[in-house]
């Protein structure tokens, strides 16, 4: 899978994508992340990607020339599955979608700043809008290597236990059961007796069983969907 990310802050990206699962992911070759300054873009002399709004007062509107220059560049070269804009007024982001996304060949991921990016890119170029949450953050940025992660790690290949994604929250509808190793007792902390017999039937069960009892007491409305 590829993704491309759109932005005016790509080194904002080195630390998240050098690392751990991302990092393996690069280099077995099953994810590749390309970084495109949106800047580079830019038709004029100082590199300007906003200017003022028109209509209404205050704030910059990130303009429509060097994402579409970008953005043509990239569909010139390949096939794109979806062209995604991180905003706060998108669709809200979660498992589903990942799943889905991680499925698909190449995505480019557009991040806004400002007040916003001209709506005629909205209107021509995007094919899905994601927000990650129900705040404001300075910058697409973060939002983008948040679903980055989310997504990479679901391509088959990535974990190196093929059932741990499987398993992962939220797969299942379930937040995941409380997690314990070694060793069996800390400071009189003891891990729960079910776990340590061996029992496999048991220990599935308590596991659903715990799953359930915490997704009631913290995500009842996943419970909810559900049914
Ligand atoms: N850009 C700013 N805030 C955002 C959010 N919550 N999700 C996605 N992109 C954003």
């Amino acid at each position: 899978m590829r993704i491309d990310i759109l932005t005016i802050f790509p080194e904002m990206f080195e630390g998240p994508f050098s690392h751990s699962i991302i990092k393996r992911a690069k280099e077995k070759g099953l994810a590749e992340i390309h970084l495109y300054d949106i800047r580079d873009y830019a038709e004029n002399k100082h590199r300007k990607v906003d200017d003022y709004a028109y209509g209404h007062g205050a704030g910059m509107v990130m303009m429509i020339q060097p994402i579409a220059d970008c953005i043509e560049k990239l569909k010139s070269e390949r096939n794109y599955d979806e062209v995604i804009f991180m905003t706060p007024d998108g669709e809200l982001f979660e498992q589903k979608i990942a799943n889905r996304l991680s499925t698909l060949e190449n995505i480019i991921l557009l991040c806004g700043h400002y007040k916003g990016i001209d709506e005629r890119i909205r209107e021509n170029f995007i094919t899905m809008e994601l927000s990650i949450g129900d705040y404001v953050l300075s910058g697409g940025e973060l939002a983008a290597a948040v679903i980055s992660d989310s997504i990479i790690r679901l391509i088959p290949g990535v974990l190196g236990d093929e059932t741990s994604a499987l398993t992962d929250s939220f797969q299942d509808g379930l937040l995941s059961p409380p997690a314990y190793t070694r060793p069996s007792e800390y400071r009189g902390w003891k891990v729960p007796d079910i776990l340590l017999s061996g029992n496999e039937k048991e220990i599935n069960k308590w596991n659903t069983h715990q799953a359930i009892e915490r997704t009631r007491n913290r995500r009842k409305g996943m419970l909810d969907e559900g049914s």
